[in-house]
């Protein structure tokens, strides 16, 4: 038995239980009714309904449970269309982290922020370059999350014309654009150039993730490369592209990897001196901007306050509010570490950016005193967006992260390395490897065998981040054309303050029996059957390779 000084404990009692479903996921039963679920939900993890799975790790986003505060909050909602006091207090709550000099616009969640934000930025640049070529369509980051790099890719081009870089069937004059209207097929070339061509890879700079060891402190792997990132600020040809500069913190796609405040100051500074003598291209907003995803801001902040040094005594709040200090606005998703179930803002210092934003707004999510939500989500956000910074609280949230990540690898299944915020990532190649030969080839898709499988045997939802979100693919066949580059990861993603130690111990239990197994089982990939051009992991259908 530890000492109770080595015990830490969630700082919460539980008040409030909900049933886990099939709480004996192990029986013949279960696993026969499953296996027809997965049929069903054409082995798509999207499609197989919550009250069939036993632990649900597909997402930490809108997945927490409430506080009694949030509870109580949400029934002094105010339901009037314009000016609800409960928008004043969501506000002022925000600002809290973000500081008073920041407008604040709600949104319904954070694909809603981002949508507006980049519509709103390629139209004011369309302005800018007199309807002519749109110059600035480059979003520079450290990695993309999917509903961005969709966001990005969809106002980056559907707003202008590029006429002298653009592919013919880009150019929204040409033939063929108009004819993807009609044509399934010219709609899905369209979308996967959108995707592939222009905008994603090049545009993507996170520190070499097969050097782990080189992580500054050995956990900022979420980090930009500055070298990369500056090769094309310091350059005037290349600077008059950029859209905009963001980064993503923490890092999701990246295993959940923090991205460290000298390398947030180094990316302001590296705009500011860049940019400084450029043109005003839009009145009102600065030469060129810098904005952070802050999803995951309040984890983030936590692996500043434990890794870097100088931060040890600051509290998740002060550290929160020097990362905003540095960025000209954010879009954020309150439903992570704004610990909603549904929310979101995007956050500017610009208010030109505001105006032009509460226009676009009103034609899509609502009156920009509501943005898509209810009097009570607003409040529920507002006492969510301040216990969200609390430190027990996100080192409760870290800790039992860390805590799965420890167990899986003490039990020798591959993860990634170092452990981030949210969830623990399985390496999928790896995982379906024996003696140094891969069972499951890439484009058989090892990490979706691995999280189908897992639902399969055990009853635990998971998600790919791999081949399926971000992989290549041939858009006339369907079928993989380039792999994820990365390792095939699986996310166990933790919703927080919902399972407890147990469960999770269950999940990684069952991973270690699996990981025994695997050359045992059957197995031997699965294949797309129809493949969702824009979000493919979201809408593809697949079905098992015999
Ligand atoms: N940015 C990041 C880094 C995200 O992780 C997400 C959502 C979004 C933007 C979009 O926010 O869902 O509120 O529209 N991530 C979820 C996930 C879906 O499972 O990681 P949203």
């Amino acid at each position: 038995m530890r000492s109770p000084e080595n015990i830490k404990f969630e700082p919460f009692k539980i008040k409030m239980v909900e049933p886990i479903p099939h709480p004996d996921p192990l029986s013949a039963a279960c696993c026969q009714f499953r296996k027809e679920t997965l049929k069903e939900a054409h082995y798509n993890m999207f499609n197989i309904p919550g009250r069939d799975i036993t632990i649900d790790l597909l997402t930490d986003s809108g997945t927490g449970a409430m506080s009694q505060e949030q509870w109580s909050a949400m029934l002094v909602g105010d339901e009037s269309y314009a000016q609800a006091v409960s928008f004043d207090r969501f506000i002022k709550s925000v600002r809290e982290c973000t500081g008073d000099e920041f407008n604040v616009i709600p949104t319904h969640q954070g694909r809603a922020a981002e949508n507006i934000l980049f519509h709103v930025l390629n139209a004011m640049a369309q302005d800018a370059t007199e309807k002519r070529i749109i110059l600035k369509r480059r979003v520079l980051i450290n990695s993309f999350f999917d509903t961005t790099a969709a966001n990005v890719a969809m106002h980056g081009k559907l707003t202008g014309t590029d006429h002298d870089n653009a592919p013919e069937h880009l150019n929204v004059n040409s033939p063929s654009y108009l004819e993807r209207k009609s044509s399934p097929t010219a709609w899905k070339r369209y979308i996967h150039d959108l995707k592939h061509s222009v905008l994603i890879k090049e545009n993507q700079f996170v520190v070499d993730q097969t050097k782990p060891e080189q992580f500054e402190h050995g956990v900022f792997g979420g980090n930009i490369d500055l070298d990369a990132l500056e090769v094309i600020l310091s350059d005037p040809g290349k600077r008059k592209d950029v859209l905009l500069v963001m980064l993503t913190t923490t890092n999701n796609t990246g295993g959940g990897l923090p991205v460290s405040m000298a390398n947030i100051r180094a990316v302001r500074e590296m705009v500011d001196k860049y940019s400084v003598d450029d043109p005003i291209w839009f009145e009102g907003t600065p030469p060129l901007m810098f904005f952070l995803d802050a999803c995951r801001f309040a984890e983030n902040a936590f692996f500043i306050q434990q890794h870097e040094p100088g931060y040890t005594d600051k509290r998740i709040i002060n550290i929160a509010r020097e990362m905003f200090s540095y960025v000209d606005g954010c879009t954020m998703s309150a439903k992570k570490d704004g610990m909603a179930n549904i929310g979101g803002y995007i956050a500017c210092r610009s208010d030109t950016l505001q105006q032009r934003c509460w226009e676009h707004m009103v034609e899509i999510e609502g009156f920009f005193t509501y943005g898509g939500l209810a009097g009570r989500d607003l409040e529920a956000s507002a006492v969510d967006i301040r216990e969200g910074v609390d430190d027990e609280r996100v080192a409760q949230r870290v800790r039992q992260v860390h805590q799965l990540w420890r167990w899986l690898k003490e039990a020798g299944v591959p993860v990634k390395e170092p452990c981030g915020g949210h969830g623990v990532f399985l390496k999928g190649r790896e995982f379906w490897t024996v003696n140094g030969k891969q069972l499951i080839a890439d484009e058989d898709l090892p990490g979706h065998t691995l999280a189908i499988e897992l639902y399969k045997r055990y009853g635990v939802r998971a998600c790919e981040i791999g081949t399926i979100m971000f992989g290549d693919y041939d858009p006339d066949t369907g079928k993989p054309s380039q792999v994820a580059p990365d390792e095939d990861y699986v996310r166990l993603a933790v919703p927080r303050r919902v399972y407890t130690d147990t469960h999770l111990k269950y999940v990684a239990a069952s991973l270690a029996e699996m990981y025994e197994q695997r050359e045992k089982l059957v197995v031997s990939g699965m294949k797309f059957i129809y493949r969702s051009p824009a979000l493919p992991h979201f809408l593809s259908h697949f079905e098992p390779i015999v």
